[in-house]
Parts: structure tokens; C-alpha cells; sequence
């Protein structure tokens, strides 16, 4: 964070180098799931953000997905790249996939091949020319996602396809004194892992390749004590309110709730140094509540709270 002149944020890490994350096979596994006619039928979506996504199917079809991103190993493995311990945000959020593929619709989708198999690089003449546009490419132009703050503190862009032919298709990341850097995509089974609230990203387009797709999984601290900034401003269009409001009203719930223990078995430490006799003023012996501290995290908790009913969906 202090490398893109950036401030804020829970976690030292902004973006990480691309790092092996699954395996070969385990890709495939993923891909038979996200690839399989119930899901391409029932759990897709379009909206401005992305052409054709896949949501809020792993509970339901996909085992494979939902054991991936809720295993312990991945967990730690996503947490020590950040720097910080994580947890998935919600159930709905695990595993969204962007789909772009080399044969467009929905026939296109149901003869990709569930292997990831390495795409043909183009002719040389036009491989120098896309990568040119490649180099050109600051992210102000036409992108395949505008620049902009994720939803939630943390996100892992886990890679589906081999890309290996692929030009361009980075991450541009916004520095805090304005400039541009582009984080290097992930090749297949590989991820990033980035501070996607904090840090105004786009993803710049991709040339020399017909097939990407990229499986998505945001998360937030597991530690309830560390600010939350998550917002559903870009996850309204993509959702159904009823499931939305649900998951997201039972998250909070649990993490204040969790957050008031916690305050209050700090406090319930400090109990003997109530003094047994209140001196004549009735303050006797060392502050045990300190009234400005209490009172800034309790504003904190009301705004956490109101920002939790502004974000319920209508
Ligand atoms: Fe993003």
C-alpha cells in the first residue's frame, strides 16, 4: 500500500505477484462445475459490470466450488498472501465466475472444453500489434471493467484459462499520487489477490485470446475487531433482494454481535480495578471506561449499522 502511495486499508498488501493456487486438476473440477448446463441455464447473469457472470451456485450445483473456497488450506493460503486473516464474506459471493469465451453463446459455453487448453497465439504481425495497444492501454479507454472500488475489503481472481498467448488483460491499479501500474494477470490455476476496496482498479483488456475465465471470491477479516467497509453497491444489480438482504442482514448481525463480546470481556477485565469505596468525587482509582475511546468505537458501531440498513436492497 505504501509502494501505490495509498493509505487506509487493513492490511499492509495491496496487490500480490500471481501465485499457484490449484492444481491442474483441481481447475478442471472447477470448470466441469461452471461449465455444466444447470448452471449456465439457472445461475447466470449479465449486467454493466461484466457481460456474462455466474452467481450464487456453488451451494446449490457446484460442491467442488463451495469445498474449494471454504477449505481451510485455501483459506490460509489467501490470508498469508494478504497479510491478514480472511474469511469469504458471504456464502453468495463464493466463486463468481466471468465467463468470455471463444464461442459465444450458450452452445459456446456448453462445448468449451472442461480441460483448460492452451488457446493458438496468433500470427506475429498481429501479436506486435495487440501488444502495442496492450502497452498503450492506461485504462481510460475502452476496458473490459471501468475503474473502480470493489465491494468488498479483499478479492482472489483465481484464473481458469491458460492464457499463456494472452496480451494485456492486467489489473491497472491507481496509485494515491496518480499514476498507473498494472499488476500482472494470474496464468492458469494461478490468483492475485488485492485490496479491491481500497485500491481503484480496472481490468484492461485481453487480446489474443477467445476464452477467460475468472472465478472470484471477495472477502473480510476474520478478526471482527478490524474495520469493515464493505458496501453491495456493485452486487445489487447482479442479485435477487430476498437471498441479498438475508445473507447480508445475518453477516452483520454475527459480526456485531461478535464485536460486543468482545468489548465487553475487555471490560470485564478491568472490573478490579473498580475501586471497592468510590472516593468522595465517585471516580476513584484509575478510569475504567475511557469515555472518549468507548464513545468513538460506539459512533463507529452506529454508523456500521446504519450503513448496514442503507445497504439492504428494496
Ligand atoms: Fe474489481
Amino acid at each position: 500500500m505504501a509502494e501505490l502511495a495509498l493509505d487506509g486499508g487493513i492490511s499492509p498488501v495491496g496487490v500480490t505477484a500471481p501465485f499457484p493456487l490449484f492444481s491442474r486438476e483441481a481447475v478442471t473440477e472447477l470448470r466441469r462445475e461452471i461449465l455444466s448446463e444447470e448452471v449456465l441455464d439457472k445461475y447466470t447473469v449479465s449486467s454493466y459490470i461484466s457481460a456474462f457472470q455466474g452467481r450464487e451456485y456453488p451451494q446449490h450445483v457446484a460442491p467442488f466450488v463451495h469445498a474449494a473456497w471454504t477449505s481451510p488450506e485455501v483459506l490460509a493460503a489467501v490470508s498469508d498472501a494478504a497479510g491478514i486473516d480472511l474469511v469469504p464474506v458471504m456464502d453468495l459471493e463464493l466463486g463468481h465466475v466471468n465467463y468470455q469465451l471463444a464461442q459465444p453463446g450458450r452452445d459456446g459455453f456448453l462445448n468449451t472444453p472442461h480441460e483448460p487448453w492452451a488457446q493458438p497465439s496468433a500470427p506475429e504481425d498481429q501479436r506486435r500489434r495487440a501488444q502495442e495497444l496492450a502497452d498503450a492501454d492506461k485504462g481510460e479507454g475502452a476496458t473490459n471493467v471501468m475503474f473502480h472500488h470493489d465491494s468488498y475489503p479483499f478479492v482472489c481472481v483465481l484464473m481458469l484459462s491458460d492464457c499463456e498467448n494472452m496480451i494485456g488483460g492486467e489489473t491497472a491499479l491507481r496509485t494515491g499520487d496518480g499514476r498507473i501500474v498494472k499488476a500482472r494477470g494470474p496464468s492458469v490455476g494461478s490468483c492475485v489477490v488485492m485490496q479491491g476496496r481500497h485500491i481503484s482498479h480496472a481490468a484492461l483488456r485481453a487480446y489474443g485470446v477467445g476464452e477467460r475465465i475468472t472465478m472470484v471470491t471477495s472477502f473480510r477479516a476474520r478478526d471482527p475487531m478490524v474495520h469493515d467497509g464493505s458496501v453491495l453497491s456493485t452486487i445489487h444489480p447482479v442479485s435477487k433482494a430476498n437471498r441479498l438482504n438475508y445473507q447480508w442482514s445475518m453477516y452483520r448481525l454475527k459480526l456485531l454481535s461478535e464485536r460486543f463480546a468482545v468489548m465487553a470481556s475487555q471490560l470485564e477485565k478491568k472490573k478490579e480495578l473498580l475501586p471497592a469505596d468510590d472516593d468522595d468525587d465517585g471516580r476513584g482509582g484509575s478510569e475504567v471506561v475511557n469515555v472518549e475511546e468507548m464513545s468513538q468505537w460506539i459512533d463507529e458501531q452506529v454508523s456500521y449499522l446504519a450503513n448496514t440498513k442503507m445497504q439492504l436492497m428494496q
